[in-house]
């Protein structure tokens, strides 16, 4: 029913073979025979889920599953307002089990680290993979392996790891650092290697767009923005919904827009100078430390994705994602970490950029939950205020500016 495939040589491998890159050096992705897949609207009735669309999904198992997906699409009118525009949505991928879209891909990836007959899996991580890997590592029972760029690691997501039970390794080095290590290291001992690099964790993430052209009533936004860091995520979500138009699901792609943060934008900077590869960053650094990664692993891959979509790319200020966090928590009552934020900074920026049209619909995808990075929140809002427990001093205190 499928095959995997590199994108640069086209050499083929089968579902048996383990591994995350060609011979060549190439990426590889998931191949389906489509014209096996007979797929309409009337068989997507009922709730969604990231299982609801096995027939796209390289899995033959019983899956290790904690109910991921079916996250909400929020319309966002006060935000939309605030920005100029007339149709905004957000999909909240912070309401996954562990609080991130990662569970998407996680559920796919571990449960093929058991088909494949792995006794461990391992990833490098900014956060959201190593909890998400933790979580769906012990619920298959497989111990898990996680690398960490060391401090620089939200707490929320590290607590994760540590209470799931993964061996957590602090590595004194950046994520970039991190990822090449792991990926020795799953060579060496034959560990499951669930980053991005793994194709299959990008057929879980697919899901996204399968949900969004759901939600929207079986089309697709004018427009995707979401943030970009390794670069795994605009690829699958640009993978769903080109394999919905081709199943005459829905009739159109949308424009597919990644946001990086200025400290951290090798793609970005590709896109601009029309340049056919990146170019590594050696000294990442932002306040959205989920995408701090200066050398993405499946750049080649989101590039495709941008340029073939007619969409574009473009980096936020720190400061421009801390305001927009506070405006979509405050105006919306969505609560999302730092570089989920990035894209609703984006969307602001293209617009007042004149790039991105105002009565375009557009779709943002938030990555991953407020409480994930609450220290980030600490240091950001305003502290709270102490008083005696008298009402005087309370009344005091709720008419003080
Ligand atoms: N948003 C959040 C909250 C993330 O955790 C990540 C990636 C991204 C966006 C970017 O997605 O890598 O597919 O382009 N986090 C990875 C991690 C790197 O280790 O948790 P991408």
């Amino acid at each position: 029913m499928y095959h995997l495939e590199c994108i640069e040589c086209h050499r083929k491998y089968q579902p048996t073979d383990v591994i995350y890159t060609c011979t060549c050096g190439g990426l590889l992705d998931v191949v389906y025979d489509y014209s096996n897949i007979h797929i309409t609207k009337k068989d997507l009735k009922g709730p969604l889920s990231v299982w609801k669309y096995r027939a796209l999904l390289p899995i033959t198992r019983e899956p290790i599953s904690l109910h991921e997906g079916g996250t909400p699409l929020y319309r966002v009118d006060r935000l939309a307002k605030s920005i100029g525009m007339k149709e905004v949505y957000v999909k909240h991928e912070g309401m996954n089990p562990t609080g991130s879209f990662k569970d998407r891909g996680m559920t796919v990836g571990v449960t093929k680290a058991l088909e494949l007959g792995k006794e461990t899996v391992a990833c490098a991580s900014t956060g959201n993979t190593s909890a998400s890997l933790a979580v769906y590592g012990a619920r298959a029972g497989v111990p898990a392996v996680v690398l960490l760029p060391s401090g620089k690691v939200a707490l929320g997501k590290l607590a994760q790891a540590l209470m799931h039970g993964a061996k957590v390794l602090s590595i004194r080095g950046n994520f970039d650092d991190a990822l090449k290590l792991v990926r020795d290291l799953c060579d060496r001992e034959g560990f499951y290697l669930l980053n991005s690099v793994n194709p299959y964790r990008l057929e879980g993430q697919k899901t996204i767009a399968f949900e969004i052209a759901d939600q929207l009533g079986w089309r697709a936004p004018d427009r995707l923005v979401l943030p970009v860091g390794n670069a795994g995520n605009i690829t699958a979500i640009y993978k769903g919904f080109r394999e919905f138009k081709r199943l005459g699901i829905i009739d159109g792609v949308p424009k597919m827009t990644g946001i990086q943060a200025e400290g951290a934008s090798p793609v970005v900077r590709a896109i601009k100078n029309n340049a056919a590869m990146i170019t590594p960053e050696d000294k990442p650094e932002t306040v959205a430390t989920a995408i701090r990664i200066g050398n993405p692993v499946n750049a080649i891959k989101a590039l495709n994705a941008i340029r073939e979509s007619g969409g574009t790319a473009e980096t936020v200020s720190d400061d421009e994602i801390i305001r927009a966090q506070q405006e979509l928590a405050a105006l919306e009552g969505i609560g999302v970490e730092p570089a989920s934020a990035s894209s609703i900074a984006g969307l602001r920026k293209l617009v007042d950029m004149g790039v991105i049209e105002k009565d375009e619909s557009v779709v943002c995808v938030t990555t991953g939950h407020l409480l994930k990075d609450s220290e980030h929140v600490l240091a950001v809002c305003p502290k709270p205020i102490e008083i005696d427990a008298t009402i005087e001093a309370v009344r005091r205190a709720v008419y003080s500016n």
